[in-house]
Order: structure tokens, then sequence, then C-alpha cells
């Protein structure tokens, strides 16, 4: 069972921090596309993005819609496999449409290269990304992120919405886990 308060867990990044930070992304998207014709829409990543794609959505005012892509490259193994696997492709027409892609991490960039590189072929009007966190030292692939939250260090995190084999996305903040404890 996962629970905060497991042992082998460090908190990295609170709730109050994840919180301000995405309450600031918000205004900073509210600004951005405050004059656009259409709203803007939301492309979130399924699975680990559920939780960023709807706290970022509610801290944003402008009129504004959602839709979920599915990937997965990670399955149950704690690193890339260095391929990207469709498991449901988007349903929303985003033709002329103000795309917004939400990650929860990049990590290597495979994830978000594979999905701009998908969305920019259905010609959008325009195509920015979101990830809540991104690894620096881990990015093998040029993948752009236009509203950050934070940039981490090359550790294995999980929480709010990232998962450990699955489990742990429930957890309310970003923790780390701790190697020297095993599995
Ligand atoms: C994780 C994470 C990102 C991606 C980042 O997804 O949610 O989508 O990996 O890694 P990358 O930058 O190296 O591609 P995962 O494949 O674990 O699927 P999940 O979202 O269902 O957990
Ligand atoms: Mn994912
Ligand atoms: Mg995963």
């Amino acid at each position: 069972t996962v629970t905060c308060r497991d042992e082998r867990f460090r908190l990295y990044l609170d709730e109050e921090a994840i919180s301000n930070r995405i309450a600031e992304l918000g205004a900073q998207i509210d600004e951005d596309y405050a004059e656009t014709d259409t709203p803007p829409i939301f492309i979130g990543v399924l699975n680990g993005a559920y939780i960023f794609t709807a706290d970022l959505m509610r801290a944003v005012t402008v009129d504004c819609e959602v839709d979920f892509y599915k990937l997965s490259s990670y399955g149950e193994a704690k690193v890339s496999s260095g391929t990207v696997t469709e498991r449901k492709g988007i349903d929303a027409d985003l033709e002329g449409r103000h795309v917004i892609v939400v990650e929860d991490i990049v990590d290597t960039g495979l994830s978000m290269r594979y999905v701009l590189d998908q969305i920019s072929e259905k010609n959008p009007a325009s195509l920015r990304s979101a990830a809540l966190l991104r690894k620096p030292d881990a990015l093998k692939v040029d993948a752009p992120v236009d509203y950050l939250g934070f940039d981490i260090d090359n550790l294995f995190v999980i929480g709010y919405g990232l998962d450990y084999g699955q489990i742990a996305r429930n957890l309310p903040a970003v923790y780390i886990l701790d190697e020297e404890e095993g599995e």
C-alpha cells in the first residue's frame, strides 16, 4: 500500500508549492489567450497528466475546453522504454484550434515530442505545451515547454498523477522514491 507516510517516500514538492505555481501558470494563460477568436483547448496526456490538467484548467478563467490523449512509454518500468505507444487517440477536431498540450512531466521528452508532432499534423491555429515538471538532465529530444511548473533533479518522482507501477498517482504532492530502501 502506498501512503504519504511510506518511509521510502520523501516529500519533494508540497501541495502549496504546486498550487501556487499553478495559479501563476493559469494567470499567464489567461493573459496569453485573452484575445483569441476561439477558446483554447487543453489536451491532457493520460494517464499521468489527469490531475495537473484538472488543476491547471481550474486556475484559468478564460473560456477553455479539454480533451485527452492516452500514451504510454514507461509501462511498469522506472525508465523510459524509448518508444511511445498510443493507447487512445484524440477525438476533438484540432484544425484551426488553439491547442495546449498538458503533461505531468517531461523526462526524456519523447512523449511530449510525440504529441506535439502528432498535433502539428492536424493544423492547429497555435500549439503550446504545459508541464508541471521537467528534468533538464534527462532530456533526449527537443521538447519545448511554454508553461513550466518546475525544473527538477534527475530523480524518480511520484504522486500528483505520477505513478510507480500504476500506483501512487493519488498522493496529493510530489515525492521521491528513496532507492536505498529497496524497490
Ligand atoms: C510518463 C509521464 C509522461 C512521460 C514522460 O508517462 O506521465 O507522459 O512518461 O516521460 P518521457 O519524457 O521520457 O517521455 P507513462 O509512460 O509512465 O504513462 P502514464 O502517464 O500512464 O503513467
Ligand atoms: Mn504520461
Ligand atoms: Mg507512468
